[in-house]
């Protein structure tokens, strides 16, 4: 497999070709962003730790029956993943209140949800991710019927694994957000699942471990991540 030219380039990570046209690498960069893409930094060490942290949760759900598009790891900062046609909306599930939900309907922040509840964004900056329902799906045509069942079937199946996942090793998984793609008629889990995209609490102390600590200027921001990490069971050196 030979890595070709640059395909696309997000906030945080990059796609590249390869001579296999199912296959893409898609490579973890320290650009670090927020608030749509208004607050950027590069932080050091961090597309390594996103990248071994999304590879350890991907093989989790994979073991779980959970497929995504994660093939392998390629390097500290590379990954190999299957083509998707992607979705172009995020699905977010929430276990407690925290950011715009909190904001939206003025919920004090660590309400528990019960039971959890879930969300559909678009995904444009331009536009601030606007939340959007069933039927704006349907009707602009950004997914199916039988689609956006799926998603969500998914999306709290990933729920069940993590929640178990990180409680045992003492954290509370307040909220994520998942991307889905098309890849051979299947639905997959694509994009990534590390701190930059999910908020994890300390379970005793709730201290935020999550990229809300480069948001909201907490300081520490991959020193957290990588101890979530390391409670989890991941190796980073
Ligand atoms: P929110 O509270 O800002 O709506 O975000 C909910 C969760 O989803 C939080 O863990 C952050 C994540 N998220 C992203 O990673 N990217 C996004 O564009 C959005 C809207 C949410």
């Amino acid at each position: 497999m030979e890595k070709r030219e640059e395909i696309y380039k997000g906030k945080a990570k990059s796609v590249f070709r390869t001579d296999d046209p199912d296959l893409f690498v898609m490579h973890y960069r320290n650009d670090t962003s927020a608030f749509d893409g208004k607050k950027v930094e590069k932080l050091t060490d961090k597309g390594r730790v996103n990248n071994l942290f999304n590879a350890f949760i991907m093989e989790k759900l994979g073991t779980a029956g959970i497929r995504s598009h994660f093939v392998r790891l390629l390097s500290d900062t590379d990954s190999l993943v299957h083509r998707l046609d992607m979705i172009p909306v995020e699905c977010v599930v929430r276990n407690l209140a925290a950011g715009s939900i909190c904001r939206r309907y003025a919920v004090i922040e660590g309400t528990e949800l019960n039971p959890p509840t879930f969300e559909f964004f678009l995904k444009n900056d331009a536009l601030h991710d606007p939340m959007i329902n069933d039927y704006h799906i349907i009707s602009f045509g950004w997914a199916t019927a039988a689609q956006i069942v799926a998603m969500k079937e998914l999306s709290f199946r990933v729920n069940a694994v993590l929640k178990q996942l990180f409680a045992d090793a003492g954290l509370l998984l307040v909220d994520y957000k998942l991307e889905f793609g098309m890849h051979k008629g299947e639905l997959l889990l694509g994009d990534e699942f590390s701190p930059d995209g999910c908020r994890i609490w300390d379970a005793t102390t709730r201290k935020k471990m999550d990229k809300d600590r480069f948001r909201q200027d907490l300081g520490s921001v991959i020193e957290s991540y990588k101890e979530v990490g390391a409670r989890l069971g991941m190796k980073f050196d």
